[in-house]
């Protein structure tokens, strides 16, 4: 390495933990579940995106282990080449039935589905409207295909209204494209609205779902299904790796368009298709997705009952309205505080911090499980009344 590259690589590392935006991974000596040993110590997991418990659950586990008998530990090619198993077609099949759309097509993760997605379907000319607080992937995907970027304010249809009448002479392809569960605030996107300025504007709508798959909705197909919008939802985009509690992820949308991202979203071509164990696991999920629908109920109810009562102690918990809560700190270096003695006191409630969102608005994010057990809660909440009055957030 040379000298000046490494002076480079100090310097960066310097002006993050100056900003208090240095990160760091901490080390899980377990399995994804409700309590986690942090580092040697258990911590009751706040910060987990298993929503439902699936990951370790002996179900998804029994799946797992069939299909590596069967099929081996990984595909071996891309889908294009030997890598395309019955057991990835009979997955994508379901995926369409679950999201009611004619196809589906599986992706290596939600990351790559989203760049994939956004860089094949628009160019240089086309313009994509995005809400300003969607997910890194989503822009990411919007700066690789090259098309014009124009952030609406979150959430505000006036605003973007006024954008799409102003783009209205603009002859290329137009995009909405929108979290359904906004992964750092936990509210949700009014997606009714968004189909109708959609349908008025010509514009195609994408929705990333990734938060709310198998959780939303009266069968657990999203807040597409929620909002009573399937089938006017163009393209959308789910994850296996949260609350189904797998890895990989699904476009759901016309066949016209996944036969298009088969011949041209890179993220799908060239890379080898997802694993058999994989596959097993979504399967699984699926189906007890739609046969356990208990455990939404449980993650909802115990989600709104928390969120109350953090509101009621007086935590900022900025418009959540889902099982992810965000307690508003605003700066980083509090936000990391009251985090560090969260752990300590037996609560893990990661900080998030800029970029992952706006300057001054550094929190920690609360997310629940299916699995937490109410005294757990009871217990959380306590401990964060405690060291919220010690940090003076409250
Ligand atoms: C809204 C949203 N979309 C996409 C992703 C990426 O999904 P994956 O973890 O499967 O890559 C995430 C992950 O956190 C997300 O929050």
């Amino acid at each position: 390495m040379s000298a000046e590259f490494k002076k480079f690589l100090a310097e960066e590392k310097r002006l993050l933990q100056e900003k208090g935006c240095y990160r760091q991974m901490k080390t899980m000596d377990g399995a994804s579940q409700a309590k986690i040993s942090l580092n040697g110590k258990e911590v009751i997991n706040f910060a987990s995106n298993n929503y439902l418990g699936l990951a370790n659950s002996n179900l998804l586990k029994q799946a797992v282990i069939k299909s590596l008998n069967e099929f081996g530990a990984g595909a071996g090619a891309s889908r294009l080449l030997s890598g395309n198993l019955a057991l990835h077609e009979q997955l994508e099949k379901i995926l369409a039935q679950f999201k009611k759309t004619p196809a589906a097509l599986l992706f290596n993760c939600g990351y790559m589905a989203n760049c994939g997605l956004l860089s094949a379907l628009s160019f240089r000319h086309d313009i994509i409207f995005s809400d300003q607080y969607n997910h890194a992937s989503i822009i990411d995907g919007i700066i690789l295909s090259r098309a014009k970027l124009i952030r609406y304010p979150h959430k505000d249809m006036a605003e973007l209204r006024k954008l799409l009448i102003q783009n209205q002479q603009h002859r290329a392809k137009r995009f909405i494209v929108t979290d359904s569960v906004f992964s750092m605030d936990g509210d949700i996107a009014p997606l009714r609205d968004i189909v109708d300025l959609a349908t008025e504007f010509e514009a195609t709508v994408i929705v990333d779902e990734a938060h709310a798959t198998g959780i939303y909705g009266k069968n657990g197909h999203g807040i597409t299904e929620l909002l009573d919008l399937e089938g006017e939802v163009d393209i959308q985009m789910g994850t296996l790796g949260k609350a189904l509690g797998g890895f990989g992820a699904f476009v759901a949308a016309d066949s016209l368009v996944i036969d298009y991202l088969i011949n041209k979203a890179r993220p799908f071509i060239f890379t080898t298709a997802l694993p058999p164990p994989a596959i097993a696991a979504a399967l699984k999920a699926l189906d007890i997705v739609q046969n356990r629908p208990d455990l939404r109920d449980t993650l909802l109810q115990q989600a709104n009952w928390f969120r109350e009562e953090l509101k009621n102690i007086g935590f900022n918990t900025l418009n959540s309205e889902t099982h992810i809560i965000p307690i508003l700190v605003g700066e980083n270096e509090k936000a990391v505080q009251f985090s560090q003695k969260l752990v300590d006191a037996g609560i893990y409630a990661p900080a998030i911090r800029p970029p992952t969102v706006p300057q001054g608005t550094a929190r920690l994010r609360i997310s629940l499980m299916a699995t937490h057990k109410m005294p757990d809660l009871e217990k959380a909440l306590q401990i964060l009344v405690k060291i919220g009055k010690k940090i003076r957030l409250i």
